[in-house]
């Protein structure tokens, strides 16, 4: 059965193409019924729109409070009958009702060996550190800040004084590990 998924992301959203073209590809048995951005007019948008993929843009400061913002978003997960939710450089933590109503179905790519340097700007938190070897984690997603159960992880040597070059192998190595691990996942 081909598993439905919802993709999150607030940025750029490299790793959401990757996961795109890995299903185009017939090498993830999934469908990713709706991308979310709590970032409206985000360059993931226009990647979505290229797809023919919907995309919900909502201003979280638009809703009352956090359970209002993530009910409008379990509304539209529903409503596309979404099985497991894919954050993909998705800027925000998890409040407790998305997290029940997708109870260990949330997993999230985080741009460090986790547990070092979780939060924002992984990478240059890495190299301000001076670590030589640093990563990419797939994690499930719990209430904390990139804390949840660690589900894969792969190496990436730092290039030292070289932020941008450090920065490519870490994203070359995410979309390979996002997709692999989907791969797994949606196979069980
Ligand atoms: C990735 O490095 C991801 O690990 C982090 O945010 C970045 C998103 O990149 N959480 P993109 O939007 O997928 O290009």
């Amino acid at each position: 059965m081909t598993t439905k998924i919802a993709v999150f992301a607030s940025g750029s959203g490299s790793n959401f193409q990757a996961i795109q073209e890995a299903i185009a590809h017939g090498e993830v048995n999934a469908n990713i019924e709706l991308v979310i951005t709590d970032n409206p007019g985000a360059f993931v948008v226009t990647r979505a729109n290229n797809f023919g993929i919907p995309v919900l843009e909502l201003a979280p400061k638009t809703y009352e409070n956090k359970a209002a913002y993530e009910a409008k978003i379990i509304e539209y997960l529903k409503e596309k009958d979404v099985e497991w939710v894919v954050l993909a450089g998705y800027m925000r933590l998890v409040g407790e009702n998305l997290l029940a109503a997708y109870e260990n179905r949330i997993i999230n790519i985080h741009p460090s060996l986790l547990p070092s340097f979780p939060g924002k700007d992984a990478i240059g938190q890495a190299m301000a550190h001076g670590v030589k070897v640093t990563g990419v984690t797939v994690h499930y997603v719990d209430a904390g800040m990139d804390t949840g159960t660690i589900i894969a992880q792969g190496a990436v040597d730092v290039i030292e004084g070289d932020r941008e070059g450090t920065e490519a192998r870490v994203h070359t190595l995410e979309h390979a590990l996002y997709t692999s691990t989907l791969k797994q996942l949606f196979e069980q």
